[in-house]
Protein backbone atom coordinates (compact mmCIF):
# COMPACT_ATOMS: atom_id res chain seq x y z
CA UNK A 1 0.00 0.00 0.00
CA UNK A 2 1.40 3.46 -0.84
CA UNK A 3 -0.12 6.64 -0.04
CA UNK A 4 0.48 10.19 -1.72
CA UNK A 5 0.07 13.69 -0.68
CA UNK A 6 -0.35 14.56 -4.67
CA UNK A 7 -1.40 12.82 -7.83
CA UNK A 8 -0.62 15.27 -10.54
CA UNK A 9 -2.43 14.88 -14.38
CA UNK A 10 0.10 15.58 -17.07
CA UNK A 11 -1.52 13.84 -19.89
CA UNK A 12 -4.04 16.36 -22.00
CA UNK A 13 -3.45 19.98 -21.17
CA UNK A 14 -6.59 20.89 -22.25
CA UNK A 15 -8.47 18.71 -19.36
CA UNK A 16 -9.70 20.42 -16.27
CA UNK A 17 -7.78 18.13 -13.95
CA UNK A 18 -4.44 19.24 -15.85
CA UNK A 19 -1.55 19.93 -13.75
CA UNK A 20 1.00 22.96 -14.87
CA UNK A 21 4.77 23.49 -14.33
CA UNK A 22 2.91 26.66 -12.41
CA UNK A 23 0.84 24.00 -10.13
CA UNK A 24 3.19 22.06 -9.66
CA UNK A 25 5.64 24.53 -8.13
CA UNK A 26 2.72 25.60 -5.73
CA UNK A 27 2.30 22.38 -4.67
CA UNK A 28 5.77 21.42 -4.14
CA UNK A 29 8.03 24.18 -4.27
CA UNK A 30 6.65 27.23 -1.65
CA UNK A 31 7.10 24.67 1.12
CA UNK A 32 10.97 24.48 -0.35
CA UNK A 33 11.05 28.65 -0.25
CA UNK A 34 9.09 28.66 3.60
CA UNK A 35 12.51 26.39 4.55
CA UNK A 36 15.18 28.53 2.76
CA UNK A 37 13.72 31.69 4.74
CA UNK A 38 13.47 29.64 8.31
CA UNK A 39 17.04 28.67 7.89
CA UNK A 40 16.43 24.82 7.27
CA UNK A 41 17.98 22.90 4.56
CA UNK A 42 15.19 21.14 1.25
CA UNK A 43 15.83 18.57 -0.81
CA UNK A 44 13.36 17.78 -3.29
CA UNK A 45 14.05 14.40 -5.79
CA UNK A 46 12.37 13.26 -8.98
CA UNK A 47 12.52 9.21 -8.91
CA UNK A 48 10.67 7.00 -11.36
CA UNK A 49 10.96 5.04 -14.28
CA UNK A 50 12.79 6.35 -17.39
CA UNK A 51 10.64 8.55 -19.56
CA UNK A 52 8.19 9.30 -16.45
CA UNK A 53 8.96 12.76 -16.89
CA UNK A 54 11.02 13.87 -14.18
CA UNK A 55 13.86 15.65 -16.06
CA UNK A 56 10.38 18.12 -17.20
CA UNK A 57 9.27 18.23 -13.64
CA UNK A 58 12.17 19.32 -11.91
CA UNK A 59 14.14 21.26 -14.96
CA UNK A 60 11.24 21.62 -17.96
CA UNK A 61 12.54 24.03 -20.92
CA UNK A 62 12.44 27.86 -22.02
CA UNK A 63 8.46 28.01 -22.33
CA UNK A 64 7.63 25.80 -19.68
CA UNK A 65 9.79 26.10 -17.03
CA UNK A 66 10.06 23.31 -14.41
CA UNK A 67 11.03 23.91 -10.28
CA UNK A 68 14.42 24.39 -10.58
CA UNK A 69 14.15 27.83 -12.33
CA UNK A 70 10.92 28.99 -10.82
CA UNK A 71 12.09 28.10 -7.01
CA UNK A 72 15.05 30.59 -8.08
CA UNK A 73 12.64 32.68 -10.00
CA UNK A 74 10.49 32.67 -6.47
CA UNK A 75 13.50 33.49 -4.59
CA UNK A 76 14.95 36.49 -6.31
CA UNK A 77 11.27 37.86 -5.69
CA UNK A 78 11.17 37.10 -2.21
CA UNK A 79 14.65 38.83 -1.79
CA UNK A 80 14.10 41.81 -3.29
CA UNK A 81 11.06 42.60 -1.11
CA UNK A 82 12.47 42.00 2.35
CA UNK A 83 15.74 43.36 0.97
CA UNK A 84 14.96 47.08 2.63
CA UNK A 85 16.29 45.00 6.32
CA UNK A 86 18.41 42.11 5.69
CA UNK A 87 21.09 41.21 2.91
CA UNK A 88 21.37 38.25 0.77
CA UNK A 89 23.54 35.66 -0.78
CA UNK A 90 22.82 32.82 -2.77
CA UNK A 91 25.37 30.87 -4.60
CA UNK A 92 24.91 27.74 -6.68
CA UNK A 93 26.48 24.34 -7.93
CA UNK A 94 25.41 21.99 -10.21
CA UNK A 95 26.56 18.33 -10.62
CA UNK A 96 26.21 14.99 -12.09
CA UNK A 97 26.90 11.34 -10.79
CA UNK A 98 27.52 9.31 -13.96
CA UNK A 99 28.54 5.67 -14.03
CA UNK A 100 29.25 6.30 -10.14
CA UNK A 101 30.99 9.28 -10.89
CA UNK A 102 30.73 12.31 -9.74
CA UNK A 103 31.56 15.69 -12.48
CA UNK A 104 31.05 19.56 -12.04
CA UNK A 105 28.37 20.57 -14.84
CA UNK A 106 29.65 24.23 -14.38
CA UNK A 107 33.39 23.72 -15.56
CA UNK A 108 35.13 22.36 -18.43
CA UNK A 109 34.86 18.45 -18.32
CA UNK A 110 38.22 17.27 -18.13
CA UNK A 111 39.04 13.83 -18.26
CA UNK A 112 39.23 11.60 -15.18
CA UNK A 113 43.24 11.45 -15.46
CA UNK A 114 43.02 14.97 -15.08
CA UNK A 115 41.09 15.60 -12.27
CA UNK A 116 37.81 15.41 -13.58
CA UNK A 117 35.98 12.96 -10.94
CA UNK A 118 35.35 14.68 -7.68
CA UNK A 119 35.57 13.13 -3.86
CA UNK A 120 32.71 12.75 -2.20
CA UNK A 121 34.40 13.78 1.82
CA UNK A 122 32.87 14.28 5.14
CA UNK A 123 33.17 16.95 7.42
CA UNK A 124 32.97 16.85 10.83
CA UNK A 125 30.41 19.41 11.40
CA UNK A 126 28.37 20.45 8.04
CA UNK A 127 28.54 16.29 7.09
CA UNK A 128 29.20 14.68 3.32
CA UNK A 129 30.34 17.27 0.68
CA UNK A 130 31.66 16.93 -2.46
CA UNK A 131 35.71 18.48 -2.69
CA UNK A 132 36.62 20.88 -5.46
CA UNK A 133 32.79 21.43 -6.53
CA UNK A 134 32.55 25.15 -8.10
CA UNK A 135 30.10 27.46 -6.81
CA UNK A 136 28.82 30.11 -8.41
CA UNK A 137 27.18 33.55 -6.92
CA UNK A 138 24.16 34.55 -8.92
CA UNK A 139 22.80 37.88 -8.43
CA UNK A 140 19.65 37.18 -10.57
CA UNK A 141 17.15 35.00 -12.51
CA UNK A 142 19.21 35.71 -16.07
CA UNK A 143 22.54 34.83 -13.59
CA UNK A 144 20.62 31.37 -12.82
CA UNK A 145 19.17 30.92 -16.01
CA UNK A 146 22.93 30.91 -17.76
CA UNK A 147 24.16 28.61 -15.39
CA UNK A 148 21.42 25.94 -15.86
CA UNK A 149 21.69 26.21 -19.72
CA UNK A 150 25.51 25.85 -19.65
CA UNK A 151 25.20 22.75 -16.71
CA UNK A 152 22.28 20.60 -18.61
CA UNK A 153 24.54 20.85 -22.10
CA UNK A 154 27.29 19.03 -20.11
CA UNK A 155 25.04 16.75 -19.08
CA UNK A 156 25.07 13.62 -20.05
CA UNK A 157 22.01 12.43 -21.96
CA UNK A 158 21.17 9.83 -24.46
CA UNK A 159 18.93 8.20 -26.41
CA UNK A 160 17.34 4.87 -25.52
CA UNK A 161 14.07 3.44 -27.08
CA UNK A 162 11.76 4.62 -24.22
CA UNK A 163 13.40 8.22 -24.29
CA UNK A 164 14.33 10.44 -27.11
CA UNK A 165 16.39 12.64 -24.75
CA UNK A 166 17.07 10.17 -21.71
CA UNK A 167 19.08 11.11 -18.58
CA UNK A 168 22.22 9.32 -18.12
CA UNK A 169 23.41 10.52 -15.16
CA UNK A 170 21.83 11.59 -11.96
CA UNK A 171 21.83 15.24 -10.95
CA UNK A 172 21.81 17.92 -7.91
CA UNK A 173 21.15 21.24 -8.60
CA UNK A 174 22.01 23.52 -4.70
CA UNK A 175 21.28 26.33 -3.61
CA UNK A 176 23.28 27.54 -0.63
CA UNK A 177 21.16 30.53 0.43
CA UNK A 178 22.76 33.19 3.45
CA UNK A 179 20.38 35.80 5.05
CA UNK A 180 21.92 38.35 7.07
CA UNK A 181 20.72 41.16 9.21
CA UNK A 182 21.78 43.21 12.26
CA UNK A 183 20.14 42.70 16.08
CA UNK A 184 21.19 45.99 17.37
CA UNK A 185 24.79 45.78 17.10
CA UNK A 186 24.97 42.40 16.89
CA UNK A 187 25.41 40.96 13.04
CA UNK A 188 23.59 37.32 12.30
CA UNK A 189 23.83 34.77 9.82
CA UNK A 190 21.39 32.25 8.80
CA UNK A 191 22.20 29.45 6.01
CA UNK A 192 20.12 26.75 3.81
CA UNK A 193 20.76 24.79 1.58
CA UNK A 194 18.23 23.76 -0.90
CA UNK A 195 19.53 20.55 -2.94
CA UNK A 196 17.14 19.90 -6.17
CA UNK A 197 17.82 16.21 -7.83
CA UNK A 198 16.90 14.80 -10.77
CA UNK A 199 17.61 11.40 -10.67
CA UNK A 200 18.29 8.76 -13.94
CA UNK A 201 14.98 6.58 -14.08
CA UNK A 202 15.06 3.04 -13.57
CA UNK A 203 14.84 1.10 -16.82
CA UNK A 204 14.87 -2.98 -18.03
CA UNK A 205 17.33 -3.52 -20.35
CA UNK A 206 14.83 -5.85 -22.49
CA UNK A 207 12.66 -2.46 -22.44
CA UNK A 208 15.08 0.29 -23.54
CA UNK A 209 16.82 -2.38 -25.40
CA UNK A 210 20.26 -1.13 -24.34
CA UNK A 211 23.65 -2.27 -25.18
CA UNK A 212 27.21 -1.37 -25.18
CA UNK A 213 27.66 2.05 -23.20
CA UNK A 214 23.86 2.46 -23.13
CA UNK A 215 23.99 -0.97 -20.82
CA UNK A 216 26.55 -0.11 -18.90
CA UNK A 217 24.78 3.06 -17.65
CA UNK A 218 21.82 1.59 -17.03
CA UNK A 219 23.22 -1.33 -14.77
CA UNK A 220 25.19 2.11 -12.43
CA UNK A 221 21.64 3.60 -12.43
CA UNK A 222 19.74 0.53 -11.62
CA UNK A 223 22.47 0.10 -8.75
CA UNK A 224 22.83 3.31 -7.28
CA UNK A 225 19.06 3.60 -7.24
CA UNK A 226 18.83 0.58 -5.23
CA UNK A 227 21.69 1.75 -2.97
CA UNK A 228 19.43 5.06 -2.78
CA UNK A 229 16.33 2.60 -2.25
CA UNK A 230 17.56 1.20 0.72
CA UNK A 231 18.97 4.38 2.83
CA UNK A 232 15.59 5.51 2.38
CA UNK A 233 14.53 2.54 3.82
CA UNK A 234 16.79 2.58 6.52
CA UNK A 235 15.88 6.33 7.40
CA UNK A 236 12.10 5.54 7.21
CA UNK A 237 12.83 2.64 10.12
CA UNK A 238 15.15 5.01 11.73
CA UNK A 239 12.95 7.95 12.24
CA UNK A 240 9.88 5.04 12.65
CA UNK A 241 12.37 3.87 15.66
CA UNK A 242 12.79 7.53 17.06
CA UNK A 243 8.50 8.10 16.82
CA UNK A 244 8.28 4.97 18.84
CA UNK A 245 10.92 5.90 21.75
CA UNK A 246 9.25 9.55 21.87
CA UNK A 247 5.67 7.94 22.04
CA UNK A 248 6.75 5.48 24.78
CA UNK A 249 9.47 8.24 26.32
CA UNK A 250 5.61 10.66 26.48
N1 LIG B 1 4.31 17.38 -17.99
C1 LIG B 1 4.75 17.19 -19.22
N2 LIG B 1 4.25 17.90 -20.24
C2 LIG B 1 4.70 17.74 -21.50
N3 LIG B 1 5.68 16.86 -21.85
C3 LIG B 1 6.21 16.12 -20.89
C4 LIG B 1 5.78 16.23 -19.52
N4 LIG B 1 6.49 15.35 -18.78
C5 LIG B 1 7.32 14.73 -19.65
N5 LIG B 1 7.15 15.17 -20.90
C6 LIG B 1 7.87 14.71 -22.10
O1 LIG B 1 8.05 13.29 -21.95
C7 LIG B 1 9.36 12.90 -22.38
C8 LIG B 1 10.09 12.19 -21.24
O2 LIG B 1 10.26 13.08 -20.17
P1 LIG B 1 11.61 13.21 -19.33
O3 LIG B 1 12.81 13.26 -20.21
O4 LIG B 1 11.40 14.33 -18.37
O5 LIG B 1 11.59 11.80 -18.57
P2 LIG B 1 12.58 11.29 -17.42
O6 LIG B 1 11.70 10.74 -16.35
O7 LIG B 1 13.53 12.37 -17.04
O8 LIG B 1 13.32 10.08 -18.15
P3 LIG B 1 14.82 9.50 -17.91
O9 LIG B 1 14.77 8.72 -16.64
O10 LIG B 1 15.06 8.63 -19.10
O11 LIG B 1 15.73 10.68 -17.85
C9 LIG B 1 10.07 14.19 -22.82
O12 LIG B 1 9.95 14.29 -24.23
C10 LIG B 1 9.29 15.29 -22.15
O13 LIG B 1 9.34 16.49 -22.90
MG1 LIG C 1 15.56 12.58 -17.10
Amino acid sequence: MFSYDYSFDSIDADSPTFSSQEKIFKNLGSDVLKAAFYGYNACVFAYGQTGSGKSYTMMGNKVDKGLIPRICEELFLEISSRSDSMSFQMEVSYLEIYNERVQDLLRKKLPCSEGGVLKVREHPTDGPYVENLSKHVVLSQSNVESLITLGNATRTIASTSMNDFSSRSHTIFTIIFTQGWFDGELPHERHSKIQLVDLAGSERADGTQAMGTRLKESANINKSLVTLSSVISALGKFSLINKLASSRAG
